[in-house]
């Protein structure tokens, strides 16, 4: 919880993810909307873990609204070394082949560079453009099966 609190205040993460930079109390908060999120079926939010020594890296999160839509963050000390195209391969992959989704959609601001290119790098297909958002989605049939 520390790390997440820490990258609350990171800048591009606030700008990008409209987050509040977190306080004691809202920690508290944080850690219950997550477990509501997974009693009540409105969302999967997950921390990124390393594989090598478990150690937490970033959040990565899917929201079912009216699509099912992935979100991700990486801490910035952890930034450029592939972990956020994994982490939404990963999770897409899950929704796909475990939880049976249609389709896994991941949005980036049009100017969100960065964004665009981990979207890309995990596989997503380029749908459009709507209200400045680039919209990608990823299918079953683009995820190994095996
Ligand atoms: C965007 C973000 C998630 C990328 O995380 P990351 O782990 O550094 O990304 P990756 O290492 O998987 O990079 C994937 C690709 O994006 C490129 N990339 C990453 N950061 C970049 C940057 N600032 N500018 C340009 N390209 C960038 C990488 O070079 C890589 O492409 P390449 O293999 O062709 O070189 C991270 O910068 C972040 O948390 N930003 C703040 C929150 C945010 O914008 N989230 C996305 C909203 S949906």
């Amino acid at each position: 919880m520390p790390l997440i609190a820490a990258a609350s205040h990171d800048p591009e993460t606030r700008r990008r993810l409209e987050d509040e930079p977190m306080t004691p109390e809202r920690e508290q908060g944080s850690v219950a909307r997550a477990e509501e999120q997974w009693r009540s079926g409105t969302g999967a939010p997950f921390v990124i873990a390393d594989a090598g020594d478990d150690r937490a890296l970033g959040l990565v999160n899917l929201q079912f609204d009216e699509a099912a839509t992935l979100a991700v963050s990486v801490f910035p000390e952890e930034r450029g070394r592939g972990v956020a195209s994994r982490a939404l391969r990963l999770a897409a992959t899950w929704g796909l082949l475990e939880l049976g989704l249609r389709r896994v959609v991941a949005e980036a601001a049009a100017d969100n560079s960065a964004s665009i290119r981990t979207i890309e790098k995990a596989g997503f297909r380029r749908e459009g453009l709507r209200d400045d958002q680039v919209r990608f989605c990823l299918l079953p049939e683009d995820v190994d099966l095996q």
